[in-house]
């Protein structure tokens, strides 16, 4: 059997007694987190099947858990009720428009926006908010998209609107060290706004790879610089307080599955009426449209005021799921995003605390975080790699494995965010270009043995691999304490080889996912 199929046992010397000895240890260094218990008593309560199954979810940046109170609400508002698709005058049409407008409602107050001044806008998922604004933001020569180099793939992809429409594409890039942009670089890519053409600048609230949260007072610069600003709050809004009483961005991006687990397929996104009113959409379709005549003399989509959403939701939306979002915002709301947020740092802590000190006896260190090492201005994300004794990095896909093997669930690759994973694994231009050698700029091509650059892309994918651990809404000290557990075993473990078939088999797979 090949050591992928079979994945290295974790050679594990848990006991109750270390763990309770190092949980009472945890507790006089993170004093605070004691004031977080309803979260253990939820994770009972709600969550029971994670400990009934012994699994260790460590991948709440990927997809956040729904309590089983969530399905419970749902399914009897189901049950009980007879909806329609909504935006008809029948009865019950009308009874689920009353529970979608009840859910924009709920949003905008946990947000603390405005209704005067945002309107929300249903989408599949935050990529579908993203797309949104890319294919309507008005792009044109002598326009501009500014983005940093730590945004997902989905915010990265805009670029291709903006690029087909003329308008300059630039990076802010962010430093090797910590991840983060360098503040004076900032100023000078947001003073270069071009006064006379559409500006946009994007950036995370919360890098999806290396946590970094960006200040949020950029929004506010950026604006007055004459940029629009798009923040995509999809990996910040899980564990963070976003108020847009206090923060004023032009666009928002948000998938709710990410928040409190269910439902999937429902994303938003947060914009301001005022913004708004420059998009462009580049179709019509069922649901958006105020007037149209087949006899092609126009088309028109009402853009602006309370009822904008409209504009921008194309065909139905997942109507029966929409009330789902409101009862997993009052759960949150119930248990308060601050003794959330408190928990994930105090947990976050610990654990960089402890990956961080572990060392060979020659010295070599056995983790590298990338990104900040302490818990300044980053969230419960934490992007690394695993080395041997001998200095030479683990095989992710070896990491992964024992992960499965071990329950933990954590993630390996690059996390759809290639700027974070390029500085991170100093990958230059010229490597990444030998990728793309004999390909027309940004053309598909089939990932596989028939890819012209298949073994530059395979050495790239391989060296830009990392790990990623991301904490959230119950988290327990059990999952961390285990989880150092086991990168306790890996480190005790010889070497594993993989082969070269079997690295082909799996890279395949290292540049997907959340
Ligand atoms: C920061 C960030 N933006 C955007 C997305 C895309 O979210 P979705 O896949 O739900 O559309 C993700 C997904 O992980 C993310 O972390």
């Amino acid at each position: 059997m090949s050591a992928i199929e079979k994945p290295l046992e974790v050679n594990s010397d848990f006991s109750p007694e270390k763990m309770n000895s190092s949980f009472t240890e945890f507790k006089q260094n993170y004093p605070e987190f004691e004031t977080t218990h309803i979260l253990d008593e939820l994770r009972e309560l709600e969550y029971a099947r994670l400990d009934w199954q012994d699994q260790i979810y460590l991948d709440y940046t990927g997809g956040g858990l729904y309590a089983n109170s969530q399905l419970i609400k749902h399914m009897e508002l189901l049950q009980c009720n007879v909806f329609g698709n909504p935006h008809s005058e029948n009865l019950t049409s009308m009874a689920m428009t009353k529970l979608v407008e009840r859910a924009r409602n709920k949003i905008l107050s946990f947000f603390n926006a405005s209704p005067d001044e945002y309107v929300i806008i249903f989408t599949p998922n935050a990529t579908g908010a993203l797309r949104l604004i890319g294919e309507a933001y008005p792009f044109e020569k002598g326009g501009q998209f500014l983005l940093t180099v730590d945004n997902h793939n989905s915010v990265n992809g805009i670029r291709v609107f903006a690029e087909s429409k003329g308008a300059s594409v630039n990076y802010i890039p962010v430093k090797p060290s910590d991840l983060r942009v360098d503040e004076k670089k900032l100023e000078i890519y947001l003073g270069k706004a071009k006064l006379k053409g559409n500006n946009l600048f994007a950036y995370p609230a919360q890098s999806n790879f290396s946590g970094v949260q960006h200040p949020l007072d950029w929004i506010e610069k950026a604006r007055k610089k004459g940029w629009d600003v798009l923040l995509d709050c999809a990996a910040f809004v899980p564990t963070n307080r976003l108020d847009l009483s206090q923060w004023n961005p032009d666009f928002i991006s948000i998938s709710f599955y990410k928040m409190f687990g269910y439902p999937t397929g429902l994303g938003c996104l947060l914009a301001r009426k005022a913004a708004l009113n420059k998009l462009k959409r580049p179709w019509f379709s069922g649901g958006t449209i105020s007037i149209v005549s087949v006899q092609k003399e126009n088309w028109y989509c009402l853009q602006q005021g309370d009822e904008a959403f409209e504009a921008f939701e194309d065909g139905t939306i997942n109507y029966l799921s929409v009330p789902a979002i409101e009862i997993g915002l009052k759960y949150i709301e119930r248990i308060g995003m601050d003794i959330i947020h408190k928990r994930v740092m105090c947990l976050t802590g610990w654990l960089l605390d402890n990956m961080q000190a572990l060392k060979y006896t020659n010295g070599q260190i056995f983790v590298k975080i990338h990104g900040p090492s302490d818990l300044e201005k980053r969230g419960g994300t934490i992007a690394f790699n695993l080395y041997h004794a001998d200095g030479t990095p683990f095989d992710c896909q070896v990491v992964q494995d024992a992960a499965n093997k071990a329950k933990i669930s954590l993630r390996t690759g690059c996390f759809c965010n290639p700027g974070d994973g390029e500085v991170s694994h100093n990958i230059t231009r010229n490597e990444m270009a030998s990728c793309f050698e004999n390909l027309k700029p940004s053309s598909m091509y089939p990932y596989g043995s028939d890819c012209k650059n298949h073994e530059s892309c395979l050495a790239v994918k391989t060296k830009m691999a990392s790990i990623r651990v991301s904490l959230g809404l119950v988290t327990n000290f059990s999952d961390v304490y285990l989880f150092m557990n086991f990168l306790h075993g890996l480190m005790c473990e010889p070497k594993i080889q993989v082969s070269k078939a079997e690295k082909v088999k799996h890279r395949a797979f290292l540049n997907k996912g959340p």
